[in-house]
């Protein structure tokens, strides 16, 4: 194992830099020539390669986004675009190749996998952290308290004026942020993907609930089967006159800032971790993390299986409105 190539790929996630700066000084103190490629599956298609030293890395730990630049390469997903890749791989001559994404970047590794001669190794990075064979994805721990410190100031507000705030976060097919965003934050209810949406009964909820407390804050996870925050206003209002509902949509402002404790031991942890199975011979796998310990899952799994959030924690939610 002479160079190995990083990339990161899809929506970045906070403590992505943390890994890629774990990556490069491991293959360093091994002698192995670290090899950065630029904007994800696109820089491998189009040959955006560099090779990387310590001053690349040097005061990223503990900043948000990728150095490396990311994208949503769709053309990936066709055969001449991966042969593609594939040739600048090996002209740059990388013998192992370390990706940092979610679901759609693994999808890409697990085609380009079986296609080549390269090793493999994927590190989960999302805020969404719906990827099976790991208990927690670099990011979202950071992303769920940016999201529990924007609910807490917008109660602040929802109190004071007696309102009700459907406040839409991240999630377009997954509810991990939504519901536990909702439990942290002491929500008095959460739409979730998983889970179909009986409307009737939120403003029920609503109603009984505004007779002690006069404000509500409810959990709208972008992905929900009636479709987000704004239509459910639009769907709710004329069955609340006389209450206050205000649509929130919290947007791209999860995605960014400094990760967390837990974000960047994660990252530093996984992406040593990477080069030790690439250096070991390993290939085809995903790296992930079941309580404290890192655990590998084929990279093929982790795409077809899917990963739910604990859905206990509605009871929980429920248990935590009794006055
Ligand atoms: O990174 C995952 C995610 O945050 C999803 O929850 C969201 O639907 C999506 O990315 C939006 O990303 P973009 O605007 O970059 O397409």
């Amino acid at each position: 194992m002479k160079k190995i190539a990083v990339l990161t790929s899809g929506g970045d996630s906070p403590g992505m830099n943390a890994a890629v700066r774990a990556i490069v000084k491991s293959c360093l103190f091994h002698g192995i020539v670290p090899i950065g490629i630029r904007d994800g599956y696109k820089g491998m298609v189009e040959g955006d390669m560099y090779e990387m030293c310590y001053a690349d890395v040097d005061n990223i730990i503990h900043t948000g986004g990728t150095i490396l630049g990311s994208s949503r390469c769709l053309s990936f997903f066709e055969e001449e675009t991966r042969k593609k890749a594939i040739e600048q791989l090996i002209s740059f001559q990388v013998d192992g190749l370390i990706v940092i994404g979610g679901d759609g970047t693994f999808t890409g590794a697990s085609i380009l996998s079986t296609e080549m001669g390269i090793p493999v190794i994927g590190i989960p990075g999302t805020i969404d952290n719906d990827i099976y064979g790991t208990d927690h994805t670099i990011g979202y721990d950071t992303a769920l308290n940016t999201v529990i410190d924007a609910i807490d100031k917008i109660r602040d507000t929802a109190s004071s004026h007696h309102r009700i705030f459907f406040i839409e976060v991240m999630g377009r097919h997954a509810g991990f942020i939504a519901l536990n965003a909702a439990v942290a934050s002491g929500a008095e209810s959460v739409l979730i993907p998983e889970k179909t949406p009986d409307l009737a009964q939120l403003v029920n909820d609503i109603k009984t609930q505004y007779k002690g407390r006069r404000s509500s804050i409810i959990v709208v996870a972008e992905g929900e089967q009636e479709g987000g925050s704004l239509e459910i206003v639009n769907k709710v209002a004329p069955l609340l006159e006389g209450y206050e509902l205000r649509p929130t949509v919290l947007g791209h402002i999860q995605r960014g800032g400094r990760p967390s404790a837990f974000d960047r031991i994660l990252a530093t942890r996984m992406g040593a971790y990477a080069v030790e199975l690439l250096r070991e011979g390993e290939s085809g796998v995903m790296i992930g993390c079941e309580g404290d310990k890192l655990i590998t899952t084929s990279i093929d799994q982790a795409v077809k299986l899917h990963k739910s959030p604990d859905m206990k924690k509605l009871d929980l939610l429920n248990k935590m409105l009794t006055r």
